[in-house]
């Protein structure tokens, strides 16, 4: 097992080996590219050692906003043929070339927090990123919030592509003419940990509805194949709407228009609390109908202040469940699956988020736990993209971005914790 220094040494060695240049793939092979969330979590990683090459992350992937304040889930910097769908497939016309959907916004949050522990370092940076993070956490609340609470109109844009909590939506989208193509993610990676091809058939129709009317996001919202409900991207674009309002606020910017988005916000969450659950839920927004899943989005809830009791209890249920960190879905419903992706598996990095929460919460003995749980999955068996939560086998890619940052800005026992 290895020491602390020697694992910052290996998180620090991955960060810098899957550097592209300005920016940061999660993992050579399985992800060539830029992807929006990974890249902040990678931006709080090099800030620990090398707060220059942070900022430069968060501005490369900015670089490829839309003019409709859209930050794109996958910049394609340089066309790989090893990933699957490609720039082509995704036909979004953009330069840089990107895909035509987004992803968590964790962005003002991280920045936020790569900001005080540096300001120095930081504040021309950060105001120059200001606007473009406002015309972003703009687009959320004009594109993404159509009802009120965060909607995803791909299970890609949620971040927890196959998660249970998308099942109900996803029986509704046909999948069945899409078209011949080749996975090439399946080829990287054990096929038993990826998701299915009836998946995979359903992720390309939406994406095709999204090309065809050229990612109009007033004909997606209103006919597109997919539309449900998030809490786990209500709960971070809640907390990121607060952490740029402070952001503003540092910069002396008139921020009444942000703390409005997040007063609206919070104001709609009881449309995804599920009574019958006793949890927060996903929910198809088409329907109506409750995904009925509880897992690590729920989590989340203490991400933005939430603390409900009921939740509590059952929250409590699926995290003794398992051994390691928290499952991205039930143990004890029928759908789990311990290394399918996000059927199951836990993920160091919303292990991360989860256990900000809990520590801004006062819960100082679940984030310890969280963390002394994370640690261990990386002590026993290095920095990779998710776990088995029974028995900790690793899962997925590895020498993993997001892993290796998250050591070195919390987990490991040397992390300043920030
Ligand atoms: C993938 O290719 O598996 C990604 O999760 C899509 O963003």
């Amino acid at each position: 097992m290895a020491d602390a220094d020697t694992l910052d040494d290996q998180a620090r060695a991955i960060l810098r080996g899957n550097d592209r240049g300005g920016y940061t793939v999660p993992t050579a092979g399985l992800y060539p590219y830029q992807w929006n969330w990974d890249s902040m979590f990678a931006a709080w990683g090099f800030s620990t050692f090398d707060v220059d090459r942070a900022w430069t992350e968060i501005e490369t992937l900015f670089s490829a906003q839309w003019d409709t304040g859209m930050v794109p889930h996958i910049v394609f910097h340089k066309v790989d043929p090893g990933y699957f769908p490609g720039p082509d497939y995704w036909g979004a016309g953009r330069t840089p070339p990107s895909s035509g959907i987004s992803q968590p916004p964790v962005a003002a949050t991280l920045a936020r927090r790569i900001f005080e522990a540096d300001p120095e370092a930081g504040r021309a940076r950060l105001g120059g990123l200001y606007p473009k993070l406002k015309g972003w956490h703009r687009w959320w609340r004009d594109c993404r919030c159509p009802t009120g609470v965060a909607v995803v109109t791909h299970p890609w844009e949620s971040g927890r592509d196959n998660c249970p909590d998308w099942d109900v939506g996803m029986a509704r989208v046909d999948g069945s003419n899409v078209g011949p193509y080749t996975r090439r993610d399946t080829g990287h990676v054990d096929p038993s940990m990826r998701p299915l091809k009836e998946d995979y058939d359903r992720y390309l129709a939406i994406l095709q509805f999204g090309r065809a009317c050229g990612y109009d996001q007033k004909e997606i919202l209103a006919r597109g194949p997919f539309l449900m409900a998030d809490p786990a991207i209500t709960f971070i674009l809640l907390r990121a709407h607060r952490d740029l309002a402070w952001i503003g606020r540092e910069l002396g910017e008139d921020t009444a228009e942000i703390e409005a988005w997040a007063t609206d916000l919070e104001a709609a969450l009881p449309y995804i609390w599920n009574d019958a659950l006793q949890s927060y839920d996903a929910r198809d927004v088409r329907t109506g109908t409750f995904a009925n899943t509880l897992g690590s989005g729920a989590f989340l809830a203490w991400y933005c202040g939430l603390d409900r009791p009921a939740m509590e209890a059952r929250l409590k249920a699926v995290w003794d469940g398992v051994r390691y960190g928290i499952p991205s879905s039930d143990p004890a419903a029928p759908s789990f699956d311990p290394r399918r992706y996000w059927r199951g598996p836990t993920w160091p990095v919303v292990n991360a988020l989860i256990a900000m929460g809990f520590a801004d919460a006062g819960r100082s003995a679940d984030a310890e736990r969280l963390r002394r749980e994370t640690v261990a999955l990386i002590e026993g068996a290095g920095f990779w993209e998710y776990y088995d939560p029974l028995d900790g086998t690793p899962c997925g890619g590895p020498d993993f971005t997001w892993t290796a940052a998250i050591w070195l800005a919390w987990a490991s026992p040397n992390a300043r914790g920030n």
